[in-house]
């Protein structure tokens, strides 16, 4: 492991920020620390870098433990939330600051600076003042400022959170070549999920100083072990259930005056007459108007509301006593639903949470 992080807490008096963290990240991958505000992200970042000592635990970087040694020492290189440029310095003395403190000799520092900032798109602006520079601008000097010291794990901490939906998006996408080309590790802080799926080969959503799982994109998504995980990364359809029978691949359950027979989730015991909840994705539904035939298990329920949102029709359907959200693809080819519908929706396609 290049980065292994075993039991860390952090207490800011009596109240832990961070308690009892492990996580491992592979050399070269993308790792991202999701959670919402307060959740300890910053923290954990922070105690990587060596800006925290931590009150327990164990932080080893390439094999070797580095609690004991200082942040300029660690081979790690932090980007700030808040970019923490100095205003005084022009964008050329911001990036050498780092190379100028560890006394690199002025050619050396000179061809660093130019090749990084010409590696960020900045090729030309070293002259600049930061205030000269649009908000995705100076995201770019900050992230220079971090790779021109040629770090072994680059520590970025939302550094996309002041930025407009676009810009962030195009952002997203640079770092993430940029990555995959220096083939470096990134550990990425972020309480946006669509971020932290899209870039990431790997995610430990945090909560309440704690890691509540992780594991890849995919895994987080579709195979939440919490409803607090299902609902935090995504819209999601939490039902109540109750485990009728339980085979060997599957597991029968039922809610409301429907019984199901889907997929047992790995590593998760689940036994006849548990409370459980079903978690389903809008997305992995059918809508059709009332009367098709249906494609699996199926429910009849009357549309409440909708939404446009360009790339999907989100519609509220109400089944039984309860409204279902359901989003349907490419809504400007199909005729928009209203009235009674039936919803059709794989048993693959549920997954169970062992939590009522
Ligand atoms: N220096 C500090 N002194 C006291 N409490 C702190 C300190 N730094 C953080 N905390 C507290 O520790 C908890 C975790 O803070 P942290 O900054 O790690 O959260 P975060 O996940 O980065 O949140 P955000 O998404 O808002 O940046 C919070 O309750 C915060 O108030
Ligand atoms: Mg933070």
């Amino acid at each position: 492991m290049h980065l292994r992080v075993s039991h860390i807490t952090k207490r800011f008096g009596s109240a832990a920020a961070v308690d009892d963290v492990s996580f491992d990240v592979p050399k070269g991958s993308f790792a991202t620390l999701l959670g919402p505000s307060g959740c300890g992200k910053t923290t954990t970042l922070r105690m990587i870098a060596g800006f925290y000592e931590p009150d327990a635990g164990d932080i080893e970087i390439g094999g070797r433990r580095v609690n004991d040694l200082p942040a300029h020492r660690r081979g790690t290189a932090m980007v700030f939330q808040d970019y923490a440029l100095f205003p005084h310095m022009t964008v050329y003395d911001n990036v050498a600051y780092g190379l100028r403190v560890a006394g690199r000799p002025r050619p050396e520092r000179d061809k660093r600076v130019n090749d990084t900032l010409t590696f960020v798109g900045l090729g030309g602006m070293g002259g600049r003042w930061p205030n000269q520079l649009s908000g995705g601008q100076q995201q770019r000097v900050a992230v220079a400022r971090a790779l021109v010291i040629e770090p072994q794990v680059l520590l970025l901490d939302e550094p996309l959170s002041n930025l407009d939906a676009k810009l962030r998006e195009q952002l997203r996408v640079e770092l993430r070549i940029l990555q995959r080309r220096l083939g470096m590790t990134f550990v990425y802080v972020t309480h946006d999920q669509d971020e932290a799926l899209s870039l990431s080969d790997w995610i430990a959503v945090m909560n309440a100083g704690k890691v509540e799982q992780a594991g890849t994109p995919w895994e987080i998504y579709y195979h939440p072990r919490t409803a607090f995980l299902a609902d935090f990364v995504g819209a999601v359809n939490l039902v109540p259930a109750r485990v009728e029978s339980v085979g060997d691949g599957s597991v029968t359950v039922s809610f409301g005056p429907h019984r199901a027979s889907v997929r047992r989730p790995v590593d998760v015991s689940l036994s006849t007459g548990q409370e459980v909840r079903l978690c389903m994705r809008p997305e992995s539904f059918t809508i059709a108007p009332a009367g098709a035939s249906a494609n699996g298990l199926a429910l009849s329920g009357t549309i409440a509301r909708r939404a446009f949102l360009g790339d999907t029709m989100r519609y509220w359907v109400k089944v039984d006593d309860r409204e279902w959200i359901v989003d349907q693809p490419d809504p400007g080819a199909t005729e928009t639903l209203d009235g009674a519908v039936l919803l059709s929706l794989r048993p693959e396609r549920v997954h169970v949470i062992a939590e009522s």
